[in-house]
């Protein structure tokens, strides 16, 4: 008998489960109200759009999209998402993008290219938790920098990275989710992007700005992203097709300097060779016929419509004490609850009750957010966020007693 346990790496013994992951599989459970995951409305994917361009692609390119592609991506979406980037005042030609398997491949791929047994990864607190799951499989450490309503605070960076800087630290990234973040959807300022990117200039250590929920705004003003703002190319910019058209096309990209693209496009040659030609060209037409832009505007309403729904919710039911977020945009809201609860142990409770959430310590390296919450209110139709609030606020409520 083989002990496979033995002969996992160093590194693969760090790799650890994710309550994400488990949570996904109740979402099949007809009888619980999942507020956990991170997904797009299913009912609402553009089926018969995608149709269309599966049909044009397999009539008109069929063996480009079956075939194997340039590791970097197909030139044409290339093209056009360095296209839409200068459009929203990044400075980017197609050689700067490579196309991933979706944004968790360029979280993976980062990582490989950038991270060093030790070397240290500044991340918000909370921060994604596919991040921090990304940064510690390659042994990178997480440093968590509280936020506030305005985003990462800068003076506690600086002060960590003084602290950090004496003890000859190495210090590779700052990884940031500004707009709509997961998992408070709160949004950076403008001003604190301005600061952060002042930072990064001083301190030579570049931003990772990922970005997948920037067009899902339901009210406020558009704020631009750091990588608009950066002229030095301290940016490695991140975006995804997942949460505005579909998570199963897995299409993503990254927009960096030429020779860290180039260096991506390497390490992601020994992960997968390339990304799938057939769901990038499928992408491609249904950005090229303008349906991404048609698209997005029907997504918008509605999950504002659901984002309401939550809110209210949570403004009928839950008792005193506990605090939520107000996103202007994307999927998430964040609870914080009073500090006598622990939202891990208040699980089990909660599934007994139908209702299903993450609980905050998976967001922070560092074991804080016992008594946070974040909730998902995307994926479900506004009744039933309704519903789910009203049994996590019982629940919340007898854990109070
Ligand atoms: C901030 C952030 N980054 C990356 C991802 C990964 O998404 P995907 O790999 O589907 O692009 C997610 C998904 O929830 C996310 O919220």
């Amino acid at each position: 008998m083989i002990s496979w346990d033995a002969l996992f790496s160093e590194r693969a013994k760090l790799i650890k489960g994710s309550a994400i992951r488990e949570l996904l599989k109740l979402v099949n459970q007809p009888d619980i109200i999942s507020l956990g995951g991170g997904m797009p409305d299913p009912r609402l994917f553009p089926v018969e759009r995608i149709r269309e361009c599966v049909n044009d692609v397999l009539t008109n390119n069929a063996p480009t999209a079956l075939g194997y592609g340039t590791t970097e991506g197909v030139p044409a979406l290339r093209a056009l998402l360095a296209e839409m980037s200068v459009d929203r005042g990044i400075r980017a030609t197609a050689e700067n993008v490579v196309v991933t398997a979706s944004s968790q491949q360029a979280l993976d791929l980062i990582a490989k290219v950038m991270l060093d047994p030790g070397d240290i990864a500044l991340v918000e607190a909370p921060s994604y938790l596919g991040a921090l799951q990304a940064f510690s499989a390659f042994q990178g450490q997480c440093i968590a920098i509280d936020m506030d309503h305005d985003g990462i605070r800068i003076d506690i960076l600086e002060d960590r990275l003084k602290t950090l800087r004496q003890a000859n630290k190495s210090i590779k990234f700052i990884y940031v989710v500004p707009s709509f973040q997961n998992p408070t959807g709160l949004t950076m300022s403008v001003e604190r992007r301005r600061q952060l990117l002042v930072i990064s200039e001083q301190y030579n250590i570049p931003i990772v700005e990922d970005h997948p929920y920037h067009a899902l705004r339901y009210q406020g003003e558009r704020v631009p992203s750091i990588a608009s703002m950066d002229s030095n190319g301290h940016v490695v910019y991140m975006e995804t097709f997942s949460k505005i058209l579909s998570p199963g096309l897995r299409i993503g990209w990254v927009i960096g300097p030429e020779v860290f693209v180039r260096k991506l496009a390497l390490a992601k040659q020994a992960t997968d060779l390339c990304t799938s030609p057939f769901t990038q060209l499928i992408a491609y037409e249904f950005c090229k016929r303008g349906y991404m832009a048609e698209y997005v505007e029907v997504i918008r309403p509605e999950y504002k419509k659901k984002r309401d729904a939550m809110l209210e919710a949570c403004a009928e039911f839950m008792p005193e004490g506990v605090k939520w977020t107000h996103p202007e945009g994307g999927m998430f809201l964040w609870v914080d609850c009073p500090k006598s609860i622990d939202t891990t142990a208040m699980l089990a409770d909660s599934l007994a009750a139908k209702v299903a959430y993450v609980s905050g310590t998976s967001f922070y390296p560092d074991g804080r957010g016992e008594n946070s919450i974040r909730l998902n209110f995307s994926f479900n139709p506004p009744e039933i966020n309704r519903e789910g609030i009203r049994r996590l606020a019982g629940v919340i409520k007898r854990h109070l007693q």
